[in-house]
């Protein structure tokens, strides 16, 4: 039996009391379509694309019976290549193209049309289209440049171009683009696309993504120009303590594919009548920021006809196409900008600009001044209790722009290939008054679309909500990295793996790890090891620490829970059974203990420890509960994806495991050896203890927090899941009160004391203000913030069903925990006001938008639900008087849309099909 979030404690007492399926037309329409997650795509690489649609109606208990999707040519669909008929079926997510073999670059139209249950039918949607990548290496006719050595020193940033005549009318043009290094590319006179930091970052000599452009409105009938500037980028910067990772000379690989009118077509791209030479950008790394001087600038480089400055013929490489993959992630864009909220004049004398959020990204400056004048710009993430810029906890981290001015009014200044991570950013060489106005701080990240909202009648609730939000928007750039400031911004296999489900919640999160996780399968060592970081940059044999490596596992099976899409636990299975299959080569009777662990990563530890309350959790502990978890997530996909023989030899395995867990670490009445919070919370989330044993451990879990007056002491691996346990345990005040915690250790606390986004550690900066050691320290670190998951799912009570026909919210569960009491009469003095009187959440999921939300006025509960077309859902009601119970202002039991009720004493349940209901009930 696959585990489940819905562990139904109750008996359910149920009885039909209304069929309620209503007999009148169903009127049913397809509101959005998406070709493999992504609206209208261009450059997919996957032959047989997937098809999502949106389906919406105004009626209640719409559901889709039967669909039919065309794929053509052609916008008139005169001629369809695919014509799927009509299916009998419900699936509206993740349909798979039957079609003929689809070609390279070729766009490809498509529309869908449904049936509802009373076989009544939509219209066509809305016609979508998406293009085709290059499916072959062949399709590659062009060659890697780089710049002629004498055109620019090695740290400057050296722009490629050509020119080129177009004489006919042209239908299509196509650009393929990328990179070893970054690029921003140009077409007469303007970029090439709206990203940042192209080609992404991946494990680039295994896979090295190149983006697809239509440039067919930017060429022109006569000579064009066309090239790119390079940034060294993940590829050479200094990255991990290390310089030149993946190569020391940066490269460029661009092929335009144009299709003319009259149906010839022409292929043009870097080669060897390329041309090089440098223009103002001296050097640009991630971690140290950019050197522009104005004055080499050559602003219209990609304008035919200029030739200013000196252009050197280009040297072409035998780099080859094998790595080359087409790009499946959303790009990395522009997104809000801020202004100073205030300048600062610090106590030593710096200038200051406090821009009120923590962000990543870079500041848009203005500046006027005589050729040669400099400004420089740091960044810092804090101050110091004395009001004075900090930035001892960027380690080596530069994080300085320096511009040198031409001499021209009104320059507009920013970074091409470098980033950072700030709220405060101190000023150099600015003469006179400072103009906030000439600052703008611009927040770029990988453009996932929002799919998650969460508030609450607590401020400070929303406040740490924002946080986590903005925590995902700063380390979601491109990769899901620890960190964007300091030297280090890798992508943490741990830090990744406890916040994928928050993450998941909050925004489209699929492609981003889809893309992702294949990196992790492509860095995965021979024996099956996971390497700390991925892509890996560290060194060989950094790998296989419990908690993190398993992020091979539980990362897809996130994916697949949250997203409905089998195919990531069938592009990912081999994977891993890899990992599972390292873990028992390291183990001995099934006892895994063995190996280097970061254990509970920055778990509570006083600093001056005379009694022993540092929350210290044996590593092996978590180590064997890791090995479990993993093999149940293995055992879970191989029963997911039918393989009987595996799920039998995983279920064996994990049984094993499990057995030699107890043998271990448990004593006779059920202590385990590490007595703390971590170690319960694994045991009890994994179901590490036999059912007996596990009361009392809640028991000890719940006395554990008191003993701490009402404090969490997790670190890393622990605190993804302290609430839930508790929750589960019937400890849900316990979970409720540690969230509402405003004193160190917890999660309020940070919020109380002005963060802006989720830290590293709980008391990067301490009460008395003073900071933590400055050697790990960020202020921008997302893994604390897993605790949205809960919020999400147990306070406003949006699940999914994990079973094979209910995932991706397919089949949804409403639970809320409509009474949330302080269990600690502390902490409901800390001026907290009332508990909870009002939760607002929804969840835009492939089937459309899931609502809870609710509100007591009055003793009275209303709760708000929304249920897409295409789903089903359960909304449970605590301890309500059935009786009384109103759904959208009728008694429940006139109401004809419902479909199944039942109730016990403990609790009402109500199935229903979509539409919007509002129920209103008294505690019983
Ligand atoms: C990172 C963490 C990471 C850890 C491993 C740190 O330097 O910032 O978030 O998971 O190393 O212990």
């Amino acid at each position: 039996m696959i585990t489940t979030r819905l562990l139904l404690k109750h008996v359910i007492l149920g009885i039909i009391l209304l069929s309620g399926i209503a007999s009148f037309s169903q009127a049913i329409k397809v509101e959005r379509i998406l070709v493999e997650n992504r609206q209208n795509p261009l450059g997919i690489d996957l032959v047989k694309p997937k098809f999502t649609w949106i389906l919406a109606s105004d009626k209640f208990n719409v559901n889709q019976s039967a669909y039919q999707i065309q794929v053509s040519n052609s916008e008139d669909f005169k001629n369809p290549i695919w014509d799927s008929g009509k299916q009998q079926s419900d699936q509206s997510v993740h349909v798979t193209y039957a079609g003929p073999d689809l070609k390279s670059l070729t766009y490809y139209y498509w529309r869908v049309k449904v049936w509802d249950q009373n076989n009544s039918a939509s219209k066509w949607s809305v016609i979508g289209k998406w293009q085709m990548a290059l499916l072959d290496t062949s399709d590659w006719q062009v060659k890697w440049i780089t710049a002629n050595p004498e055109s620019t020193t090695a740290k400057q940033s050296p722009i490629l171009r050509t020119e080129f005549r177009i004489s006919k009318e042209i239908k299509t043009a196509t650009a393929s683009i990328t990179a070893r290094g970054l690029y921003e590319a140009q077409l007469n006179g303007e970029k090439i696309g709206d990203a940042y930091f192209t080609p992404g970052w991946t494990s680039y000599n295994k896979r090295l993504q190149y983006q697809t452009y239509d440039v067919s409105k930017q060429l022109k009938q006569g000579l064009n120009t066309i090239g790119a500037q390079l940034g060294e980028g993940w590829y050479s910067s200094p990255l991990a303590w290390n310089d030149n990772i993946y190569g020391d000379k940066s490269a460029l690989l661009l092929q335009v594919n144009v299709v003319y009118a009259d149906g010839t077509s022409e292929v043009f791209g870097t080669d060897e009548n390329w041309k090089s030479s440098s223009g103002s950008i001296q050097y640009s790394e991630v971690y140290n920021g950019e050197f522009q001087d104005s004055r080499l600038n050559k602003e219209n480089w990609s304008q035919s006809g200029n030739n200013e400055g000196i252009w050197l013929p280009v040297n072409v490489e035998d780099f080859g196409f094998d790595n080359l993959i087409a790009t499946y992630n959303e790009p990395i864009r522009e997104h809000e900008s801020f202004k100073p909220i205030e300048v600062i004049k610090t106590p030593e004398g710096d200038t200051v600009l406090d821009f009120g959020q923590n962000l990543v990204g870079f500041v848009r400056v203005r500046a006027s001044g005589k050729p040669g004048d400099t400004i420089k710009l740091d960044h810092a993430e804090i101050l110091t209790r004395e009001n004075n810029f900090y930035t001892d906890n960027l380690r080596a981290a530069k994080q300085q722009n320096t511009y040198v001015l031409n001499g021209s009014k009104n320059q507009v200044f920013e970074p091409t290939f470098s980033w950072q991570g700030f709220r405060y950013v101190r000023l150099h060489g600015f003469n006179g008054e400072i103009n906030p106005d000439d600052f703008t701080a611009i927040a770029l990240y990988s453009d996932m679309s929002k799919t998650g909202s969460f508030s609450t009648s607590n401020a400070l609730l929303n406040q740490l909500q924002h946080n986590i939000e903005w925590g995902q928007k700063g380390n979601f750039l491109d990769v899901p990295t620890d960190c964007p400031q300091r030297d280090e911004r890798l992508g943490w296999t741990g830090d990744a793996q406890v916040f994928a489900s928050t993450a998941a919640f909050n925004m489209q999160v699929d492609n981003f790890f889809t893309k992702w996780m294949k990196d992790v399968a492509a860095d995965q060592l021979d024996n099956g090891s996971v390497p700390y970081v991925i892509p890996q940059v560290l060194r060989d044999g950094d790998s296989g620490s419990a908690g993190w490596a398993d992020v091979a596992t539980i990362v897809p099976w996130e994916l697949y829970t949250h997203y409905g899409d089998r195919d990531i636990l069938l592009d990912q299975y081999e994977s891993m059974k890899a990992w599972v299959a390292y873990m028992q080569s390291q183990s001995t009777n099934y006892l895994w203990n063995k190996g280097n662990h970061f254990g509970d990563w920055l778990f509570y530890r006083p600093d001056d420890d005379t009694d022993g309350r540092a929350a210290i959790t044996d590593k092996y502990l978590i180590a064997q509960c890791f090995f479990a978890h993993s093999t149940q997530l293995l055992a879970n996909t191989a029963q997911v994806l039918g393989n009987n023989k595996d799920y039998q030899k995983y279920t064996t395995l994990l049984k094993n495991i499990k057995e030699a867990f107890l043998k271990e670490y448990v004593t006779p009445s059920g202590r385990l050896v590490s007595g703390s919070q971590t170690a319960y919370v694994l045991a009890l989330n994994f179901d590490m203890l036999p059912i007996e044993l596990r009361s009392q451990a809640a028991d000890r879990l719940a006395s554990n927090i008191r003993g701490y007056n009402y404090h969490l002491t997790t670190g890393f691996l622990g605190t993804p899941y302290l609430c839930k346990v508790l929750t589960r345990f019937g400890y849900h005040d316990l979970a409720y009160t540690l969230l509402m915690q405003k004193s160190y250790p917890s999660w309020l606390y940070p919020v109380t004391v002005g963060a802006t986004t989720i830290w590293e550690r709980w008391d990067g900066r301490k009460p008395d203000g003073t900071f933590q050691t400055p050697t790990m320290n960020s202020f921008n670190h997302y893994a604390y913030g897993a605790i949205g998951d809960w919020m999400y799912t147990e306070l406003a009570g949006i699940q999914t069903e994990i079973t094979t026909d209910g995932v991706g919210y397919k089949k949804i569960s409403i639970r809320p925990h409509f009474e949330n009491k302080y269990s600690s009469e502390d902490v409901k003095n800390q001026n907290q006001g009332e508990p909870l009187t009002e939760v607002n959440a929804s969840l835009e999921t492939y089937y459309g938008a899931v609502e809870s939300s609710w509100a007591i006025e009055q003793g009275q509960t209303v709760l708000k639900v929304a249920i897409p077309v295409n789903t089903t859902a359960d909304v449970f009601l605590p301890e309500a008087d059935s009786g009384k119970i109103t759904v959208n202002g009728k008694a429940l039991n006139s109401f004809r849309a419902i479909i199944f009720r039942s109730s016990s004493e403990d609790e009402t349940q109500i199935s229903l099909g979509s539409g919007l209901y509002t129920f209103t009930f008294n505690k019983s």
